[in-house]
């Protein structure tokens, strides 16, 4: 069999990285893509890559073309990859002709014409920068602005609260060059708009921002009812808005991998997901949301088990009144249970059961950048990331619009469909308890 290998950043996916994937794997039976982590990139000066590697690697495999990917962590991987993979050529595009000769030592190295006229920096120059804009009743930012930093292409620009002193110490707090009351006035100036408002609030303030034409990330919008939900949710994929609800664990690339790994069948079939959490510990969800916690659950059980999961809860309130609730949900082949609770002397780990092994986290699993896998009768697998700070970064990242294309193509990890499915097991259960 002959092996082919070829490395790119990927980011923007766009011709020129289909056609240079495509043919090379015609150059033999096998193809295997290294794509560039994160450190890897910020090592080498590479600072604007726009898209998260989790999105990068998606695109890659999404061709079709890669029998198998593989992240390229530092320099000097390649030659040993190459003798690992047991490589018969590497191929390298030929803006980097001559640059790999000395590869020859341990394969053929092709070197493939560039497709004319595409490459991921003209396409990043080419999209403008968006403002962003927060929307608070207090001076609490989920880190928002710090997050912002993060991700190319944004600009924190403005602030929005009914009250005037807030909207003045946010705007000084954060350096922010406006500070708006009016909230027409607020939504011209900006093009993402972040929603931290009390959940009363919520509906009227998306709804509005959808109409004018804004991307719209907007902390869990549960404390509206059912049908406001899919008022927005609908109004949004029929007017081409994109509403992203802020899940910052969801879209941690950990957590990504994870769920990979658990839905691939790589533990076998899965049997339990057992968890604690500490609610106020999440970006975007208040402590005392009790509500917004207990959907952040249900929506985790559906992440793994899927959407037929029975509920039920049982909650015991403390002498301090700290809650103490449990949640266990049942589907078809699985059994999900978590507790939630402010104390902070329960659990934060999160175990997930197969028939063949068991993926653990071992603490605070919704900011996870470490797990390991211990498969029946193999040695154990770890896996970690680089810090990722509270996520809210891979939010804002996978919100923006790639260049060139509508401000729907944003990547919506968590389908509408599945979050008013949350949304009234949360309310039932809730009515139940009462
Ligand atoms: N590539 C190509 N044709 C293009 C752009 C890229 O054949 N028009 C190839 C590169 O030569 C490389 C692979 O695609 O082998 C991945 O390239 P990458 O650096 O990720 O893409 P660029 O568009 O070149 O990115 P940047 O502009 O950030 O350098």
């Amino acid at each position: 069999m002959k092996k082919v290998i070829t490395y790119g950043t990927f980011d923007l996916f766009h011709q020129g990285h289909y056609n240079i994937l495509k043919r090379a794997k015609e150059l033999g039976d096998y193809l295997i893509v290294g794509v560039t982590g994160e450190t890897y990139d910020i090592e080498r000066g590479k600072l604007s890559v726009r898209d998260s590697l989790v999105k990068r690697i998606e695109n890659v495999q999404k061709t079709g073309f890669a029998d198998l990917i593989i992240v390229e962590e530092y320099l000097g991987q390649k030659i040993q990859d190459i003798i690992k993979y047991d490589v018969d050529v590497l191929v390298v595009g030929s803006d980097w002709i001559g640059k790999f000769d000395h590869m020859r030592k341990y394969c053929e190295v092709v070197y493939l014409e560039r497709t004319k006229n595409i490459s991921s920096t003209q396409l990043r120059e080419s999209s403008k920068i968006l403002q962003l804009g927060v929307s608070t009743d207090t001076l609490n930012d989920d880190d928002i602005i710090m997050e912002s930093k993060y991700v190319s292409g944004i600009h924190p620009e403005a602030v929005y609260s009914e009250e005037a002193s807030v909207a003045k110490a946010f705007a000084e707090q954060f350096e922010l060059d406006k500070g708006l009351t009016d909230y027409d006035a607020f939504l011209d100036t900006v093009d993402v708009i972040y929603i931290r408002n009390h959940r009363d609030k919520k509906y009227r303030l998306i709804k509005r921002a959808l109409e004018k034409e804004k991307i719209v990330i907007s902390t869990p919008i549960v404390g509206a009812n059912a049908e406001e939900v899919r008022d927005l949710y609908d109004y949004a994929a029929e007017n081409g808005r994109a509403l992203i609800e802020c899940l910052p664990t969801f879209y941690l690339q950990a957590f990504v991998q994870l769920l990979w790994n658990a839905k691939g069948n790589l533990i076998g079939d899965l049997l339990y997901v057992k968890n604690g959490f500490w609610p106020g510990d999440l970006a975007g969800i208040d402590e005392d949301d009790f509500r917004a916690n207990l959907y952040f659950s249900v929506l985790t059980a559906e992440e793994f088990l899927g959407k037929d999961i029975d509920f039920t809860m049982e909650t015991v309130s403390a002498a301090n009144n700290e809650d103490f609730c449990v949640l266990l949900g049942k589907s078809g082949s699985g059994i999900y249970l978590s507790e939630i609770s402010k104390q902070r002397s329960i659990s934060s780990r999160m175990e997930i059961i197969g028939t063949d092994g068991v993926i653990i986290i071992p603490d605070e699993w919704w900011y996870t950048g470490y797990f390991e896998m211990h498969k029946n009768g193999e040695p154990v697998k770890r896996y970690s990331w680089n810090f990722e700070g509270n996520g809210l970064r891979y939010i804002i990242m996978s919100a923006l619009p790639k260049p060139g294309t509508a401000a729907t193509s944003s990547d919506i990890r968590i389908p509408p469909e599945e979050i008013i499915n949350a949304l009234n097991k949360t309310s039932e259960l809730i009515k139940k308890n009462r």
